[in-house]
């Protein structure tokens, strides 16, 4: 919650700099806020750092009494460790007044650190954990470097942090990164520091996203990057800000995975407002067609397959559907009358893109659903809507599936000329989706991992929408924990999955309360009669669930919770089984080859 500004450069009203970046960061929430400098002009040369701290908002604050610099950083506090007080607000000051800290998290460990420090005569001035941070460094500068103190001492802390420090003497800032966010900018012939990319949009557009254990060292014209763990030299990758970058940043997040999931409930709402323009233009480019088919790969081809329930049962109209690298196989008799509706994520996806040339070659028209903006498919379609997933980036698809679903919930009704009611739909949806990421249900969820951790098999079935849901489960689980899982039309079983289930084997079921309840209650069944540990996601417990993973009912949207519930499963799977949920091995988040 604290945001971060720091600056180093030619311009010598570095206070004020500083004090208009903190502004930028006001939305954040904050408490009180302070600026240090190192003045240009120390007539009694006794390098003192200069500092302004006050309690509440900075309105129309100024630092006018601050003199002029160069070089400093800014910082608003969101108190957590010690009360709302001048003394607690950042920077903060070693002993001798020459090293200055701004700090973002909390050193968990800053008792034991601080207990070492009072005994080996530092003074404290403050309540917060950050100060360990300033004396800490200060400790270390009697042996060490200026960076390498900032390193032993960051190392020491336990905890998620990000921090800043400077020294007088030396023209340079210093910040660590492990959890909170920091992002360098660069200028010409200066640079900034600061915790939210947008702070820096005025300044530049060229940036570095801190990593976890990154270290950087920036001066005014140069910025050197290391690990903070190994001391090794990184090389840089500059990105360049779009408008929306802040949306990108991990945040509190262990994972872009988790962030993603819990996104979507916010989306879903986003979405039935501002997707209703959007759904009725689709509804009337899929009414006038002469046959639609809808493409996708992965995550999405789910999405198409949901789409022909979906439209089947809202609007009464009857859609196709393909796998992309299918679907060239299975277009001669597309004609100008055809429509095309492809749904991607990254909209660079190589068989959706060549599903779509061949089809503009029948002279079908192209509409897509797609995430990136100015991305091929984007370009190069007719009919291009955007679904407003915001940066996806985790490799596992989850908040673009949930985004599209909304959008084809909402195109199902405005063709059936009911958007309102999708609309309202979603909104309900939304409610119900938050419920998933409670920490009542991620207890819930963690438990039953420990129950199907070592399974070599997950099934997982369901009938009419939950058919495409429980693909769409099985591939969560599969992609990320490693774990084989099959989605199945629960219909399917007794054609020979049955065959694979055994004593223990955890079985999915899917059981919205629509005219699928029975028929895929009798499959838990069937599945329970072979030993088959049976996990039921529905509205309604029933006893054949040995364990019951609870769902609103929302109707034809009901596959956007049980969905939910099923990324989740899946996310704390591989959490327990030490897998990176966000880069699972041999994929790839944008798919650019055939
Ligand atoms: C990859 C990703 C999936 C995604 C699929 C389609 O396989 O790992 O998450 O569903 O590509 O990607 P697209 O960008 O076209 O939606």
């Amino acid at each position: 919650m604290c945001g971060i500004f720091g600056y180093i450069g030619k311009k010598e009203n570095a206070a004020e700099i500083i004090l208009e970046g903190l502004k930028r960061l006001e939305y954040r929430g904050y408490d009180s806020w302070g600026v240090a400098v190192v003045p240009t002009e120390d007539p009694n040369k006794n390098n003192k750092i200069v500092v302004k701290k006050r309690i509440g908002k900075i309105g129309d604050a100024n630092v006018d009494e601050l003199p002029t610099a160069t070089i400093g950083f800014g910082h608003t506090r969101w108190a957590t460790h010690g009360g709302v007080t001048q003394k607690n607000a950042h920077p903060h000051l070693d002993c001798t007044k020459t090293i200055a800290l701004i700090h973002n998290g909390i050193i968990e460990n800053y008792d034991s650190l601080k207990k070492d420090l009072v005994s080996t005569s530092h003074r404290f001035i403050s309540e917060t954990d950050s100060e360990v941070a300033v004396h800490l460094i200060e400790e270390y500068l009697k042996k060490e470097a200026f960076e390498k103190s900032v390193q032993k001492a960051f190392l020491e802390f336990h905890g998620l942090n990000a921090l800043i420090a400077l020294h007088a003497r030396e023209k340079k800032l210093i910040a660590v990164r492990n959890g909170s966010p920091l992002v360098v900018g660069f200028g010409n012939g200066e640079n900034y520091i600061a915790s939210d990319a947008a702070a820096l949009l005025p300044h530049t557009k060229d940036v570095y996203f801190l990593e976890d254990n990154d270290m950087v060292v920036v001066s005014d014209t140069d910025v050197e990057l290391y690990n903070v763990v190994t001391g090794k030299k990184k090389r840089i990758t500059k990105q360049k800000l779009a408008w929306d970058v802040s949306s990108s940043e991990l945040g509190a997040y262990p994972h872009f995975m988790l962030k993603e999931i819990h996104e979507q409930p916010g989306l879903i709402v986003d979405i039935s407002i501002s997707g209703i323009s959007s759904a009725k233009k689709l509804a009337g480019i899929i009414k006038k067609a002469y046959g639609t088919y809808f493409v996708g790969c992965g995550t999405a081809a789910y999405a198409c397959i949901a789409a022909s329930y979906l439209f089947s049962k809202i609007a009464k109209h009857h859609i196709n559907w393909a796998v992309g690298s299918e679907f060239s196989y299975h277009l001669d008799f597309l004609t100008n009358k055809s429509l095309v509706v492809a749904l991607s994520q990254s909209g660079e996806t190589m068989d959706i893109l060549e599903s779509i040339k061949a089809a503009k070659q029948r002279g079908a028209r192209i509409a897509s659903l797609v995430n990136v903006l100015g991305s091929t498919l984007y370009r190069e379609s007719d009919y291009p809507f955007l679904i407003g997933a915001g940066p996806e980036k985790g490799v596992a698809s989850t908040k673009a599936f949930i985004a599209k679903l909304s959008h084809l919930i909402l195109t199902a009704y405005a063709l059936k000329g009911a958007v309102s009611k999708g609309s309202l739909l979603l909104k309900k949806t939304s409610k119900a989706g938050k419920q998933i990421v409670t920490n009542e249900y991620v207890l819930k969820l963690k438990k039953l991992v420990q129950r199907i951790k070592n399974a070599s098999d997950i099934y997982v079935i369901g009938r009419g929408i939950s058919y495409p849901a429980s693909l769409e489960a099985a591939l969560k689980i599969k992609e990320i924990s490693y774990i084989h899982a099959e989605g199945l039309a629960a219909g399917e079983l007794k054609h020979g999955p049955l065959a694979l289930v055994e004593k223990g084997t955890p079985c999915i079921v899917y059981a919205p309360l629509d005219e699928t309840f029975g028929a895929n209650l009798a499959g838990a069944m069937e599945m329970r009669a072979r030993g088959g540990y049976i996990i039921g996601i529905s509205p309604k417990p029933h006893e054949v669930f040995d364990y019951y993973l609870p769902i609103e009912d929302v109707g034809e949207a009901s596959i956007i919770p049980g969905v939910m519930v099923a990324q989740l499963l899946a996310y704390y799977l591989t959490i327990e089984k030490g897998y990176d949920p966000d880069k699972p091995r041999n994929l790839a988040k944008s798919v650019t080859v055939k």
